[in-house]
């Protein structure tokens, strides 16, 4: 979509453009508009922007990112009724946020993203980031919409999700160390998530088909996932026997792929084996040192460890950072 953009909000015209240094006060005046529990939501503190931050906001975005802005027309003048932007943040990724006023709420926050994500897809970044309190219901609606996936952090009062900006799905961050590990299911619902972040896995956790997307799950339609392409090992948490878990299995039979797949039976039956190859049973039950040593043998599948002569170094589970690829070093 080309930039100025006029849109209709609420019987007035608004247009939608890349915000400019002459914006910093009518943008002020927009956040001090907002109720503290939505700063806060946008701020992840009760922060109050004032002209400094915003001309800051607005020349870090001129570096490889963008602040747009909706200006609605009001009888006296012009008034920003919402603003998103995004500053980069990895090699392909970025950071965004946004805000909308509370009596211009209802689609223009879903639109205002479509566009910011087609303006960061133009300049070149894959994946946009968005760290969302937990009780952030209407970022949390609007992001799951489009396909989503989280990244588990140290801080469990903050989460971080990725979209991706072309096609359904976000991709893995090209600066995400190996080996990657996608979780598909709740990030909360594997204790193993958030310990294996910590220990240098790069770690994704997918909630997979439902949960509020609007873009059908592309291993429920045949097509690739590129979570689960450039992932070395996936661990299904959803509940065994669940229409989710068990359609994912079958798709990830079919798929021609060489990743271990590791499956919680999360107290229930597990997999029926005749069907399903390429799993292992991960104990839900377990401790989360007995998930990560699984998981350690699962990783040691794909790249054996140094010591044994002849193959190559791995990061295994206390690996850290700066490990060697695994299949890179194939
Ligand atoms: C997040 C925000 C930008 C979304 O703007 P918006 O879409 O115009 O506003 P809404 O909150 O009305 O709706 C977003 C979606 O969440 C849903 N939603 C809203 N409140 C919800 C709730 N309490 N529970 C579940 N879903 C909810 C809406 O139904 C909508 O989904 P839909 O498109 O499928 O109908 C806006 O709420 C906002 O400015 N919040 C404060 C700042 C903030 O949180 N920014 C994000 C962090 S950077």
């Amino acid at each position: 979509m080309s930039l100025p953009h006029r849109i209709m909000v609420a019987g007035r015209a608004t247009t939608i453009r890349e915000a400019a240094r002459e914006d910093v006060p009518l943008l002020v005046e927009h956040y001090r508009s907002l109720p503290g529990e939505d700063l806060r939501r946008r701020f992840l503190s009760t922060f109050r922007p004032d002209e400094r931050f915003v001309s800051a906001w607005i020349d870090r975005s001129e570096q490889g990112g963008a602040v747009l802005v909706a200006v609605e027309q009001t009888d006296d003048g012009e008034r920003i009724v919402a603003d998103a932007g995004y500053v980069p943040s990895g090699k392909d990724t970025a950071e965004l946020a946004m805000t909308v006023a509370a009596d211009r709420r209802g689609w223009l926050g879903p639109f205002l993203l479509d566009v910011l994500v087609e303006h960061a897809r133009d300049a070149g970044i894959a994946d946009l980031t968005a760290e969302i309190l937990p009780n952030n219901a209407g970022m949390l609606a609007l992001l799951r919409s489009r396909g989503c996936a989280q990244r588990p952090g140290e801080d469990p009062s903050v989460l971080e999700f990725l979209i991706g900006t072309s096609g359904t799905t976000p991709s893995w961050p090209a600066d995400s160390p190996r080996p990657r590990v996608l979780v598909e299911g709740s990030a909360a619902a594997w204790p193993g998530s958030r310990m294996a972040a910590r220990t240098g896995l790069s770690v994704l956790a997918c909630a997979g088909p439902g949960h509020g997307r609007s873009h059908p799950c592309p291993m429920l339609t045949g097509r690739s996932c590129p979570l689960v392409e450039e992932a070395d090992v996936v661990v299904l948490t959803m509940p065994a026997g669940s229409p989710c878990a068990e359609q994912l299995l079958a798709a990830h039979t079919e798929r021609d792929g060489d990743q271990p797949l590791l499956v919680s039976s999360n107290g229930g039956r597990g997999p029926d084996p005749d069907r399903y190859v390429r799993w292992t049973p991960l104990d839900p039950l377990a401790s989360v040192s007995e998930s990560l040593r699984q998981l350690r043998a699962a990783i040691d599948e794909i790249a054996p460890p140094a010591s044994d002569a002849g193959r190559r170094d791995h990061a295994g589970v206390s690996g850290g950072p700066s490990a060697v690829p695994a299949r890179a070093a194939r």
